[in-house]
């Protein structure tokens, strides 16, 4: 008796989540880990089937059926485990499983067990220190390139514009007309690319962030053009206001309303949500905020592939034949500075949903 006690304090006290099978896939061991990864308390877990308890993660149960059936075991399988979080919300949690067969006294298998590892602060540890170093370096090395390439892009626009007074007489202007747009645009890019290189200091202030979604979304209108889009506005008029520079913000939002406008065709519907956590759980270290608002930009565009998920904060990635691929990097940047946090769920073919959580103002 004792010593099954000791059994179930050591599992109880294990950092890696525990959980435990009978031969009917019923769940009969979950400890406190398993409860913290997952965000799923064992009163609604103990007794009740694996497939019912997870059913966006299916690969959980298949490896442990697998484990159950045919004695496979599996080690260190690296996944991604939907976790639950207060207020409706669902996240995604990196984690490493390793499985085992439960055996009887005559080496029968009753049942299977999994370890779950949380391997998210691991890979965004790793994953942080990786984006550091590649920005600084592309920092550095662009700021360089922008430089140079700024300088002869001068001549050549003032070059054209010469020229284009000698031309008038020979319709030959739209040409010329050209080359100065072209090099408009090139510049700004590289104007981007400075910006990113050396930014400008943030100065949050408490702030409406209504005003400058308000503002963001009447740009966001003159943008649609021919498509039309639908820009739907669903505020929280309880939110309070939040710590913030609202030049930058204005920046952060009007890149991902352009990227939903970019990304809808005719039919698109753009909506800009915000509202209230109350129940932040997720605070990174060294900020006391226990109260985050959320504003969600929701668009029923093209979507993102899953293998295009994972670059999209990276620096000159796009999948744009104009894009300069710096509006989410930048974005992500400035976020950060705020203290606060970007998500983005993507269903490819259905639509994105981006959302960011900055820090409330204390009262
Ligand atoms: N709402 C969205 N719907 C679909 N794809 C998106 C969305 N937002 C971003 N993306 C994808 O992410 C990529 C990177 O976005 P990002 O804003 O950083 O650069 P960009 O839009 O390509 O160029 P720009 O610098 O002009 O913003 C895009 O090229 C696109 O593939
Ligand atoms: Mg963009």
């Amino acid at each position: 008796m004792k010593q099954t006690h000791i059994c179930e304090n050591i599992i109880e006290c294990l950092s890696e989540g525990v959980i435990g099978i009978d031969a009917g896939m019923v769940i009969t061991v979950y400890n406190q880990a398993a409860e913290k990864i997952s965000g799923v308390g064992r009163t609604l877990t103990i007794g009740r089937p694996l497939r019912d308890v997870f059913p966006k993660d299916a690969w959980l149960a298949d490896m442990l059926e697998k484990t159950l059936k045919q004695g496979k075991l599996f080690i260190e399988h690296e996944n991604i485990i939907s976790q639950r979080m207060g207020g409706g919300m669902e996240g995604m949690a990196p984690v490493g499983v390793t499985t085992s067969t439960v055996l009887d006294a005559n080496g029968e298998i009753i049942g299977a067990v999994a370890l779950l590892r949380d391997l998210s602060s691991i890979k965004s540890i790793k994953e942080e220190s990786i984006r550091k170093d590649r920005l600084a370096f592309l920092g550095t090395f662009a700021a360089g390139v922008a430089h140079e390439v700024k300088n002869p892009l001068g001549g050549i626009r003032g070059a054209a514009q010469l020229l284009s007074r000698k031309v008038k007489e020979t319709g030959l202007i739209e040409y010329t007309d050209i080359i100065i747009r072209e090099v408009d645009r090139l510049n700004k890019i590289l104007e981007e690319v400075l910006d990113f290189a050396n930014p400008r200091k943030i100065n949050p202030k408490p702030l409406n962030i209504h005003e400058v979604l308000d503002t963001v979304v009447l740009l966001g209108n003159a943008m649609t053009g021919e498509k039309a889009a639908h820009l739907i506005k669903s505020y929280d008029p309880s939110l309070p206001p939040v710590i913030g520079d609202k030049e930058h913000l204005t920046q952060v939002f009007l890149n991902l309303i352009k990227n939903s406008i970019e990304a809808v065709d005719k039919n698109g519907e753009i909506t800009v949500n915000t509202r209230i956590l109350t129940d932040f759980h997720l605070v990174e270290e060294g900020y006391k905020a226990a109260q985050m608002a959320s504003i969600e930009i929701k668009d029923n565009g093209c979507g993102i592939s899953k293998h295009d998920m994972e670059k999209l904060f990276t620096p000159f990635f796009t999948t744009k034949a104009k894009g300069s691929g710096l509006g989410l990097a930048l974005s992500f940047r400035i976020i950060k500075e705020h203290g606060g946090f970007f998500r983005i769920e993507s269903d490819k073919g259905k639509g994105t949903a981006v959302s960011i959580f900055l820090p409330i103002a204390e009262k």
